[in-house]
């Protein structure tokens, strides 16, 4: 591509690091991270969640090109990745062109007729502290390709393509919570997803006075090699015994406590217990969004403690570092709710903060931190943002 000219960088809509790489026939595409406020692990056992997409956000680049060449870069990683239209295969040595691959997979599959193209990602979300950056990269790359080949797919279309890429290409058996809030993230609102029927509403989540803080474990988590589905399969098999008896059941979404006592607690404790976690999580979930309505943040919070502990008593995802951020804020008078976010097994803390004692948490538990775990702690206090758009049309 030698012949087109880079275009002047437009910093304000876009990261400087993606510039070079942007020309006057380039698309560049914005789409953020996530939080999760409760909800956790709901969302392929068709439960509740109540994500929202935050100010962190991968930028996708992408220009079309003569021929059927896929020419994929990492600004961050400063590696390039060259494939064609016709050997979309996972690339085994890097796992960063597999969240882009994946997704020009689904459009194949799609019998979208793809051409060749040059991509290039960077990002500021932390990788691997459960914010969801693959789950951004797949929906800027599936928003990107919408718009450059002018498939017309909905946002929920690709959406499902983006999971999808995540579960057959990458190997994670994901629920669609965070391509969903990825995607369909709202300034200033939480959204209420029922991951059954996929109908939502956008709650408005008012900041006055608190503030959103992330406190990142620094362990990083793997997903596909952890637990995950692990996870996943013990809710599976919970659910395929109750339907032995109750054969109208579909999912846990429709598993009782009684259901559970009688059926897996004498049997399988350890199934049980994951299954009385979700069944638990989901109804959580309902009263918080309750607590949300009438304004109190204080219940609101305890929710959010009692999840991290069900997460971590029960589902077992957490880990003794977030284990320990979490029990550094519990009798905090100026942390209103405090829990492990996402998948677990390492990532980051979720915590609603009073305003004025952001600070100073942030300092002391970092102190505490260190002197237990020798690891810096970093934290980011973060706000609601809009979903995926485009930042940059073909000029
Ligand atoms: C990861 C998955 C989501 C969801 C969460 C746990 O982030 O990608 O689908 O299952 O874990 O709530």
């Amino acid at each position: 591509m030698e012949t087109q000219k880079t275009i002047s960088p437009d910093y304000t809509s876009y990261p400087a690091a993606l510039a070079p790489f942007v020309r006057e026939n380039s698309l560049v595409v914005r789409s953020p991270g996530r939080i999760n406020l409760i909800g956790e692990h709901t969302d392929y056992n068709d439960g509740f969640v109540l994500p929202a997409a935050i100010d962190k956000a991968a930028y996708f680049a992408i220009t079309p090109t003569e021929g059927d060449f896929i020419k994929l870069h990492s600004a961050d990683f400063h590696e390039d990745y060259k494939t064609t239209i016709h050997e979309l295969r996972k690339s085994e040595k890097n796992s960063w062109p597999n969240y882009l691959l994946g997704v020009a997979d689904q459009f194949k599959k799609a019998c979208v007729t793809l051409s060749g193209f040059e991509g290039t990602i960077t990002g500021e979300i932390p990788l691997g502290a459960g914010l969801s950056s693959s789950a951004a990269v797949e929906c800027a790359i599936a928003f990107a390709l919408n718009e450059l080949l002018q498939t017309g797919f909905s946002k929920l279309q690709l959406v499902k393509m983006a999971q999808r890429a995540e579960n057959d290409f990458v190997g994670v058996r994901c629920g669609i919570m965070d391509q969903f809030a990825s995607m369909f993230g709202l300034r200033d609102h939480v959204i209420r997803l029922d991951c059954r029927s996929l109908d939502y509403e956008y709650e408005p989540f008012r900041m006055e006075g608190i503030r959103m803080v992330l406190l990142d474990s620094g362990v990083k988590h793997s997903l596909a090699s952890s637990e995950y589905n692990v996870r996943r399969q013990q809710c599976e098999e919970g659910v395929s015994i109750i339907q032995k008896k109750y054969a109208e059941v579909q999912s846990l979404r429709d598993v009782t406590q009684t259901m559970l006592d009688e059926l897996l607690l004498p049997v399988v404790p350890l199934i049980y217990r994951r299954c009385k976690y979700v069944v638990e999580e989901n109804l959580r979930l309902l009263a918080a969004c309750e607590d949300l309505k009438k304004g109190d943040m204080k219940s609101f919070g305890n929710k959010m403690f009692d999840t991290h502990h069900g997460l971590s008593r029960d589902y077992e995802v957490s880990c003794s570092e977030l284990d320990f951020l979490v029990d550094a804020v519990q009798n905090n008078p100026s942390v209103l709710g405090s829990r492990m976010m996402g998948g677990g097994f390492g990532g980051c803390t979720i915590n609603i903060v009073n305003e004025g004692a952001v600070e100073e948490l942030i300092q002391s538990v970092g102190e505490m931190y260190f002197q237990s775990f020798r690891k810096e702690l970093k934290a980011y206090v973060v706000k609601i943002e809009d979903g995926t758009s485009l930042v940059r049309h073909i000029g």
